[in-house]
């Protein structure tokens, strides 16, 4: 394709018209599909229009719930927003199956958020430490509008610190600092209160008469929230005894089932192979949820898999343990959600997505999320350590394959029966409807 100019400036109709011709030889079939996914309401296309650039129509996702996920001795219906077959349904089969056994119990363990000023200064660090002790008050003093609503709330700035990088590099420091953003993500919040502390920093270390003409040279590279929030964190667990675990079916003694589950988080836990798997499976269900309520899924998946590899090896962020009969089953991780601003409040999906949990709390959410984690993972590795993955898998790869040779509710039916044993492959699936359909 040729470079195209100013493109950003053309009209949402000049955009598709480009599109046409440059990519589909001017099919008006593409104008037709592209404009079918357009929401028939103009003020919530506009809104999704505006979400983001260059905008020409939306990209759908399935919507499903889990019902009965029982967190903390409350039933949830749990929204899903997820493409992949099997993720809702193994979240539903686990929610289910613990349910009866006490569900899920969960616990926010810490809250707080994180943002770093980087700088450069070159000078002894002792004078940089005393200079910095004395500027805290005026730092917390030049934010204090952009904090005042967010103390009313209970959040706010809990921690500054001034930390020496120079092992790193001469001259490199930061502005390490701890925030409470309550029911917020907080990522404006934090990204204004670190930029007004850089303007700050840079002024006073520019006009103080304490350093030296060359200790008053300070170079800001950057001011920007930090995604990884090791201390804000949930715990989610179920538990049983080993022989209830019976209950799910199994064609195994429990005590060799309950084993192979240790023994599959034991794997995870040394090998960066399944490891990297096995945290997919538990963010399969996480994302759903994140992205069901307008969450940011991106920043997410990277906190959790920085803190799955925080001993130095990445390993699984679930664990298992068998003590005295008894069968335990947890997750651990840090999720930095919120329930209010952003996205959330302008997704007309995502406030649904909210009313259905009950209008939760930024905690709230992160119990819910990690508990629909934990669902997707012990899901999982039942199938794996039993009957394989294929088996569930299969019957939804079996529905969309036929979707795709758009089938009758006769020929469905005939096909669920006769691939009820038998591998699921595009080219069997069209065989077997050649055959069906050569009769009729
Ligand atoms: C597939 O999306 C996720 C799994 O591979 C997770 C796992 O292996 O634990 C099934």
């Amino acid at each position: 394709m040729k470079e195209v100019t100013s493109f950003s400036k053309f009209s949402k109709k000049q955009k598709i018209d480009f599109l046409i011709k440059t990519f589909f030889n001017g099919s008006f079939d593409i104008r037709e599909r592209i404009e079918s996914f357009w929401h028939k309401s103009e003020s919530f296309q506009r809104a999704f229009d505006e979400f983001s650039e260059n905008t020409i129509t939306n990209f759908f996702l399935p919507y499903g719930v889990v019902p009965n996920l029982m967190i903390n001795n409350d039933l949830y219906c749990v929204p899903m927003v997820t493409e992949e077959s099997s993720v809702v349904a193994a979240s539903a089969k686990s929610a289910k199956f613990w349910m009866t056994r006490g569900g899920v119990k969960t616990k926010v363990i810490s809250t707080a958020k994180v943002g770093q000023v980087h700088f450069f200064w070159y000078g002894q660090t002792p004078r940089l430490e005393s200079f910095f002790k004395g500027l805290v008050p005026e730092l917390k003093k030049c934010v204090a509008p952009l904090v005042h609503s967010m103390e009313k709330r209970g959040g706010g700035i809990k921690s500054i610190e001034l930390v020496d990088k120079t092992s790193i590099e001469k001259g490199l420091f930061q502005i390490h600092v701890k925030f409470e953003t309550c029911d917020a993500m907080g990522a404006n919040f934090i990204n204004s209160v670190l930029e007004a502390f850089a303007t700050k920093l840079k002024e006073s270390v520019e006009a103080s008469t304490f350093f030296t003409s060359e200790e008053r040279k300070i170079d800001v590279i950057m001011s920007i929230l930090s995604n990884y929030t090791p201390e804000c964190l949930v715990r989610s667990e179920v538990s049983c005894s080993i022989e209830d675990l019976d209950h799910l079916g199994l064609s195994m003694d429990p005590e060799v089932y309950a084993d192979r589950l240790r023994k599959a988080v034991l794997i995870a836990n040394s090998d960066v192979y399944r490891a990297t798997t096995h945290n997919k499976g538990i963010m399969n269900g996480i994302d759903a949820v994140v992205l069901a309520t307008g969450n940011d899924f991106r920043a997410v998946e990277s906190c959790a898999h920085a803190y799955a590899a925080r001993s130095g090896q990445y390993r699984s962020l679930s664990d298992v343990k068998i003590e005295d009969g008894s069968f335990t089953f947890s997750l651990e991780l840090p999720l930095a959600l919120g329930t209010v601003g952003g996205l959330t409040s302008l997704h007309p999906l995502a406030k649904i997505s909210l009313e259905i949990l009950g209008q939760p709390s930024a905690p709230k959410l992160m119990e819910i999320a990690a508990s629909i984690g934990l669902a997707q993972n012990f899901g999982a590795l039942n199938s794996l350590v039993t009957s394989g993955i294929q088996k569930g898998h299969m019957k939804m790869h079996l529905f969309n394959i036929l979707n795709h040779f758009n089938t009758s509710e006769d020929e469905r039916e005939k096909a669920k029966a006769f691939f009820v044993d038998k591998v699921v492959s595009h080219n069997a699936v069209k065989e077997f409807l050649n055959g069906l359909r050569k009769y009729h």
